[in-house]
């Protein structure tokens, strides 16, 4: 199994590591446990289709067993057609029983720092501005910047890592991060 690059434990029975592609299933069931089917119809997924995580940036907490009980990955994106880089971050979900445990704001911890450490300027989201400003995301830098598809303005946020990188930036955000890799079997099989 791949680790984060610190991989704290967050209390003797919980750790963050490195997604892996052994926890894709687990993961988005983890997921449509959380939020429904509709994380699938979401704006961000827009951003996210057809793509990797940025390197490094996506990672799951586990309990004692194992099992994938918290995931958030961060996306790469541009600010307009070729303007500012930034991460666009979701979706991050706790499994429902283990709630208000501290496993949301360990894993957005976790992922903030890594950014940073990783020599992002900035990191954007659409979500709940209650749960995010305690991690230093507003909107105050989102004003110029759009969603490619329905969003609501007060849940569009920011969070600079770099003081002034999203200075000027403005449009609508455009995938930018690697493409995923093709399900090819399927196609070889159609194609046959
Ligand atoms: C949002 C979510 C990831 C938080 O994870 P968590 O591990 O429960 O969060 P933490 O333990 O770090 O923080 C819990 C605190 O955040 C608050 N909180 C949780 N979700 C919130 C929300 N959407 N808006 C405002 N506050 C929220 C809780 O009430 C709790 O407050 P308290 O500390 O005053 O008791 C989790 O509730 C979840 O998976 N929700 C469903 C998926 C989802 O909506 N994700 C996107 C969020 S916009």
């Amino acid at each position: 199994m791949e680790l984060a690059h610190h991989q704290p434990a967050l209390t003797p029975d919980f750790v963050i590591a490195a997604e892996s592609d052994q926890d894709v299933a687990e993961r988005d069931a983890l997921l449509d446990r959380a939020m429904g089917q509709n994380w699938r119809r979401k704006s961000s997924e827009k951003l996210r289709r057809g793509r990797r995580p940025s390197e490094g940036l996506a990672f799951v907490a586990r309990d004692a067993s194992g099992a994938v009980v918290a995931t958030v990955r961060l996306w790469d994106v541009t600010c307009g057609e070729r303007g500012a880089p930034a991460l666009l971050l979701g979706p991050l979900a706790v499994e429902p029983s283990l709630r208000s445990a501290g496993l949301g704001s360990a894993l957005m911890r976790h992922a903030i720092a890594e950014a940073g450490r990783l020599g992002h300027g900035a990191i954007l989201l659409v979500g709940d501005a209650v749960y995010y400003e305690r991690f230093g995301f507003s909107a105050a830098k989102t004003d110029t910047l759009a969603m490619p598809g329905p969003f609501e303005k007060s849940r569009f946020q920011a969070l600079e890592l770099v003081a002034g990188h999203l200075d000027g930036a403005r449009g609508v955000l455009k995938a930018s991060g690697r493409k995923a890799r093709m399900a090819t079997a399927g196609v070889i099989r159609r194609a046959a």
